[in-house]
């Protein structure tokens, strides 16, 4: 089983659209997925067409015992694709579960890993909150990798590198999650999108991963509780899901390669690194 959370604390970047489509992709591909909605505003499972599901990733977080995460899975909603991905929904009541788990001396940070233990799947993808909290952190230790989703946007470095130091004193605790790379998202054909991707490709190069343009296809697909394949001719469906395909293919690949979380010596350019489209 693969295991990936999807961060960062900076809201709105695009990590619950990363997270269906790499869903997407890897269902695509034969792997039998399973997202978990670890997002008190629960964008993941409407994507995936299931609204107040139940039971929810709450009562999973609120029940700290191994294996609890398995009952709460079911199939998700998606049309067209067979198999379809699996979900443990997310709920509004995460909100309040925060602070209670802050009251569990034990089990604060790990309540999540305790609970996917014996989870079958192929690749679990854990979309998280945009935040630094109790949350994301339980992401971060139940998931062997991380990717971060970025914009081209000015800060945004500087907001990868707080959530990539998260992951790294995670992880140098744990040995987990390992950083498996920097997704930057909604890339448009602005000079000012072009300024800030260059940017990001000079701070942390190789740990750039293929890059996903901003389409209304890619918002109207999850708007839709539905797959980019399934919007078939749609302009940009295709394309965005060839991105998508890509990234789930480099991800898998660096799966074998062991990534590092150390930043990156900037003289060093991947041959997999994405570039800038001209
Ligand atoms: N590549 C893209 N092209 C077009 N629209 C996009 C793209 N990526 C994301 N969006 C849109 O941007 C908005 C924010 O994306 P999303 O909800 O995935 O971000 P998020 O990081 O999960 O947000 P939050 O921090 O609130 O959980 C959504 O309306 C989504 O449809
Ligand atoms: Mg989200």
């Amino acid at each position: 089983m693969q295991s990936i959370a999807v961060v960062n604390q900076k809201g709105g970047v695009g990590k619950t659209t990363i997270t269906l489509g790499i869903a997407e992709a890897a269902t695509a591909s034969g792997l039998r997925v399973l997202v978990v909605d670890l997002d008190p505003q629960a964008n993941a499972s409407s994507g995936l067409g299931i609204w107040n599901g139940s039971p929810s990733i709450d009562d999973v977080m609120a029940e700290p015992r191994a294996g609890s995460a398995i009952e709460a899975i079911r199939p998700s909603r998606w049309p067209e694709q067979k198999p379809r991905p699996d979900l443990i929904p997310g709920s509004h009541l995460l909100a309040n579960r925060e602070p209670l788990l802050a009251a569990d001396p034990v089990g604060a940070q790990d309540r999540l890993k305790l609970a996917l233990a014996g989870v079958t799947h192929d690749l679990v993808l854990i979309d998280c909150p945009p935040s630094l909290g109790l949350l994301s952190i339980n992401g971060l230790f139940a998931a062997e990798r991380a990717i971060i989703v970025t914009e081209p946007a000015a800060w945004a470095a500087d907001g990868v590198d707080l959530m990539h130091n998260t992951v790294e004193r995670v992880s140098g605790r744990l040995g987990t999650p390992k950083l498996a790379g920097i997704v930057v998202n909604r890339v448009g054909r602005t000079r000012d999108n072009r300024y800030w991707c260059e940017q990001l490709q000079e701070r942390f190069g190789s740990l750039l991963l293929p890059q996903i343009q901003l389409r209304a296809a890619v918002a109207e697909a999850s708007g839709q509780s539905t797959t980019l394949r399934a919007l078939g001719k749609r302009p940009g469906a295709a394309e965005a899901a060839g991105q998508f395909d890509a990234l789930w293919t480099e991800l898998d690949n660096r799966q074998g390669r062991g990534q590092s979380t150390q930043h990156h010596d900037r003289m060093t350019e991947s041959p997999t690194a994405t570039t800038i489209e001209s």
